[in-house]
């Protein structure tokens, strides 16, 4: 394999390690929660600024996957007809995109609204009636990026298969696993990493 080609492949995996994104997400915010502190004003403008952020940062790590799947598509294989003759190429694209679309839908919809409902917080203490406000959006982003990070998981599941596919049993299996983990960060700490 020539060193361009494991450059591209190096870029893909960094690409979709850094798509970690949405499980260290939900772990800040499950910490944020186990402060037991829900008014205060400080942790959650804290959270809130890694979560904005996190959301930039996670469209270029997107994209990253994005260009270098396309580059190993084009070097190794029959060229880009390979995404709609290969299902595990295939799958992994409409995955990559419909994050994509998650994505922004959580960063220019509900992140928006949530911004705004924090720019009227003028002390220490968020009012009662902003936080009644801000809870259900925030308890979509969650569920959003639980679904996500489902997501990233399945297409890694897909991505190690890209050439020699596991028994269609084994997969399902990884992938029932996967929606284990993902309802572990949704509801918990993970203070042991897998659990
Ligand atoms: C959510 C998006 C994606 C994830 C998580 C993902 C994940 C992976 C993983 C885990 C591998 C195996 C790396 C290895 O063997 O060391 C892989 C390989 C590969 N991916 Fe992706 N991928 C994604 C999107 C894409 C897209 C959109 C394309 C192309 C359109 C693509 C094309 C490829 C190709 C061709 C390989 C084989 C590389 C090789 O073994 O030479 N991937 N991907």
């Amino acid at each position: 394999m020539n060193t361009w080609l494991q450059i591209l492949k190096l870029a893909h995996i960094l690409g979709f390690v850094f798509m970690s994104t949405p499980l260290f997400n939900l772990l800040l915010v499950n910490e944020r929660a186990a402060l037991k502190a829900p008014q205060a004003y400080l942790p959650l403008r804290y959270m809130e600024n890694i979560i904005g952020r996190n959301a930039k940062r996670c469209y270029v790590f997107q994209l990253t996957v994005l260009i270098s799947g396309l580059g190993l598509v084009l070097y190794t294989g029959p060229g880009l007809k390979l995404i709609f003759t290969e299902w595990v190429i295939g799958l992994k694209t409409l995955i990559l995109f419909l994050m994509t679309g998650l994505l922004s839908y959580v960063h220019f919809g509900i992140q928006l609204k949530i911004e705004n409902l924090l720019a009227e917080v003028n002390s220490d203490s968020v009012p009662e009636e902003i936080l009644t406000k801000l809870k259900p959006l925030q308890g979509r982003r969650k569920k959003l990026a639980s679904f996500c990070l489902f997501l990233v998981l399945v297409a890694i599941i897909l991505g190690v298969q890209v050439y020699s596919h596991f028994p269609i049993s084994i997969t399902f299996i990884l992938i029932a696993l996967s929606a284990l983990f993902t309802w572990r960060a949704f509801k918990s700490l993970m203070s042991y990493g897998w659990i």
